[in-house]
């Protein structure tokens, strides 16, 4: 599913060169749950941007689900991201002026699909979650657990294929987070593939796999 060949992250500050990948060679199955534990500064959330397209590597290649998509143009890479690749991330970004229902409906909207149909897929999608009584409230009207459901909700609704969560529990409770994890356990089981950064052991422990980075490079996997 991905498979990422040395690869390296450098950010120029100034006239500094700041090196924060340093070489990372990967290979992520279809169907994998992997969590990818280090320090904070260790290079977690720039490795999970480039797996999710967000971000370009500044060497190295990356094939996703067989497909080289190191040469893709942007709007290319927007496209793959926008149909195979859900995120989640630990501050939700959730828009703030919008109800649940609206927000799941995005990324079909974005995708083309019509009102109607995209209507109909995000109810499924918000029911899937647990919300089916809290479509029609904003995220200030909801719990941070509740919140956390619509942004899965808004990630599933498209049916990706690999869904990527940055600290998803980071901001919750132990009890809630431990719901947000059995839905991605759910997801898992259905077969898609799940990669979840986090700093909390008990929250690695659903993932069958974890990978361990230490100052820009795996320390073990
Ligand atoms: N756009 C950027 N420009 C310059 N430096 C950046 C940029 N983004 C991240 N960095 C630096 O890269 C390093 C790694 O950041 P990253 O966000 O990947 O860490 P992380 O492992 O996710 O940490 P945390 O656990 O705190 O979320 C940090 O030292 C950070 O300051
Ligand atoms: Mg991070």
């Amino acid at each position: 599913m991905i498979t990422l060949h040395a690869i390296t992250k450098t950010y120029l500050l100034g006239s500094q060169e700041l090196h924060v990948l340093k070489g990372i060679s990967l290979t992520i199955h279809s169907g994998e749950f992997v969590a990818i534990m280090g320090p904070s500064g260790s290079g977690k959330s720039t490795l999970m941007n480039i797996i999710g397209l967000l971000d370009t590597p500044t060497t190295g290649t990356y094939a996703l689900e067989g497909k080289s998509v190191s040469g893709l143009s942007e709007k290319d890479q927007a496209h793959v991201r926008s149909r195979r690749i859900g995120f989640v991330f630990q501050a939700f970004n959730l828009l703030q002026r919008m109800n649940a229902l609206h927000q799941v409906m995005q990324p079909l909207l974005y995708q083309g699909a019509n009102r109607q149909e995209a209507q109909k897929r995000a109810e499924d999608s918000l029911t899937a979650v647990g919300l089916a009584d809290r479509m029609h409230h904003l995220p200030n009207e909801l719990s941070g657990g509740q919140r956390q459901r619509v942004a899965i909700a808004r990630a599933l609704v498209t049916h990706p294929a690999l869904m990527l969560a940055d600290e998803p529990t980071g901001a919750l409770d132990s009890h809630t987070g431990g719901e947000i994890m059995a839905l991605l356990d759910q997801l898992n089981a259905r077969g898609v593939t799940i990669v979840i950064v986090t700093h909390e052991q008990h929250i690695a422990e659903h993932a069958k796999r974890t990978i361990h980075i230490l100052d820009g490079l795996i320390h073990t996997q």
